[in-house]
């Protein structure tokens, strides 16, 4: 789909930035036809910054439950239940219909089979969220598949179709996205993967905020100089019809996988990083309505000494200081194949000064794992794996609170879950 070469960043002030301004120029012929142009407008870009504040609030993170259904099939396997939809559905209720969530989880990833489902009871999983006042989020990336002409590496795909799809899962309830894709150290990493993995997550962060506006007119510039015609709550009637209006989180993880120091995770999280940033400024992204979803800068998970947490929390803080602006308002970590205990440890230990941003957590493994344990997959433990799941989201909360101690975890919290070449 043809895009105009221009963005309307301010309804209010109607500046337009690129190269050419849509006022005073002529179309070019009287025959029409279809064109499109993405348009943002001050009430929608609002609505995006709300929704990045109130996931990123204070003793709230996130639960990612976004895995792919192959790879929600490892989990249940992991407990000796096959990979049906029945089951999926049943772990996913258990988690989503669990008391009291929301105190201390603010958002929710889910994959599409659950954005569209129901509980067995037929309320749909969005409504219980909502009424938890958890927001829902819809994982929109297609997966990793080999890099052509890279050492070994892997791209995500995804974006083709991704803004009608965005404004599907927008009707359906969701208001964020997610778009994870990698980064290898010990594979490099190429300068291509990472450029790469930059570009596709601007692109899907930029489509993830705007509005594609299409219709038969004579040439782009006349449909954007209608637009600005529109009184304001017109223009605000548009954008609920048409905007894909989620929160992007960006997420380049680098793997945990290799041998390497901590200092070389330092310097691929910021150079990964500071390509990010260059393609989200040039995709005209709205920094205010996106969230972040790095790994902790961590020695490779082969390496012989393992860091405290104090070490990682300076290592982590200092990348995120060097290469995020404070514009961000929200910083939720992924786990990576930590254990459960490591990953609340050193989200507490980055807690204990003020940050420029909201430091959080956006965990799958590190919230799910003692949840499945618990579980079984018998409908008797449901309680019991609910209220496992309450004491993970209670630790996290309290790291993000900068107030977490161990003291009375369990050894099973304490395992780590790395595997190499981790895929979701
Ligand atoms: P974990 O690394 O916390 O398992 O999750 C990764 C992820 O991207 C979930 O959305």
């Amino acid at each position: 789909m043809a895009c105009a070469n221009f963005v309307k960043l301010n309804s209010a002030s109607s500046s337009w930035i690129g190269q050419k301004s849509p006022f005073g120029q002529r179309s070019q012929g009287s025959s029409t036809r279809r064109v499109s142009f993405s348009i943002r407008a001050n009430s929608y870009t609002d609505e995006l910054v709300q929704t990045a504040k109130s996931i990123a609030s204070p003793g709230r993170g996130i639960l990612a439950i976004d895995e792919s259904n192959a790879t929600c099939g490892k989990r249940l396997a992991s407990i000796g239940l096959d990979n049906t939809e029945t089951n999926r559905q049943a772990y996913r209720q258990l988690l989503l219909t669990t008391p009291g969530l929301g105190e201390y989880i603010s958002g929710a990833i889910l994959f599409e089979e659950t954005l569209y489902q129901s509980t067995t009871g037929g309320k749909k999983f969005v409504d219980c969220l909502l009424d938890e006042n958890i927001v829902p989020g819809i994982k929109v990336d297609k997966g990793l598949v080999p890099l052509p002409g890279s050492n070994n590496e892997s791209w995500c795909q995804g974006l083709d179709g991704l803004a009608s799809r965005s404004a599907e899962y927008y009707k359906q309830g969701a208001r964020f996205a997610k778009w994870r894709t990698v980064v290898s150290i010990p594979c490099g990493p190429s300068a291509l993967a990472v450029k790469e993995a930059a570009w596709g997550l601007a692109r899907y962060a930029a489509i993830s905020q705007f509005g594609m506006l299409v219709g038969i007119f004579p040439s782009k510039n006349r449909l954007a100089f209608i637009v600005t015609k529109l009184s304001s709550p017109d223009k605000a009637r548009l954008h609920q019809f048409l905007d894909n209006g989620l929160v992007p989180i960006v997420e380049p993880e680098i793997l945990l996988d290799g041998d390497h120091p901590i200092d070389r995770t330092l310097e691929v999280a910021e150079k990964v990083w500071a390509e990010v940033f260059y393609y989200l400024a040039e995709n005209n992204v709205v920094f205010e309505g996106i969230l972040l979803k790095p790994s902790m800068v961590t020695p490779g998970a082969e390496h012989k000494e393992k860091a405290s947490p104090d070490t990682i929390a300076k290592y982590t803080l200092t990348m995120l200081k060097r290469r995020v602006p404070p514009a961000v308002p929200g910083i939720m970590f992924l786990s990576g194949g930590q254990s459960e205990v490591q990953a609340t440890l050193n989200l507490n230990a980055m807690n204990q000064t003020p940050n420029p941003w909201h430091v959080s957590f956006s965990y799958a493994r590190a919230l799910q794992n003692t949840v499945l344990k618990t579980w079984q997959g018998r409908p008797e433990n449901v309680e019991a794996a609910q209220k496992s799941l309450l004491v993970r989201a209670k630790a996290n909360s309290l790291a993000q609170l900068g107030r977490y101690s161990a003291e009375g975890e369990n050894e099973e919290a304490k395992k780590g879950m790395f595997v190499k070449g981790y895929t979701y």
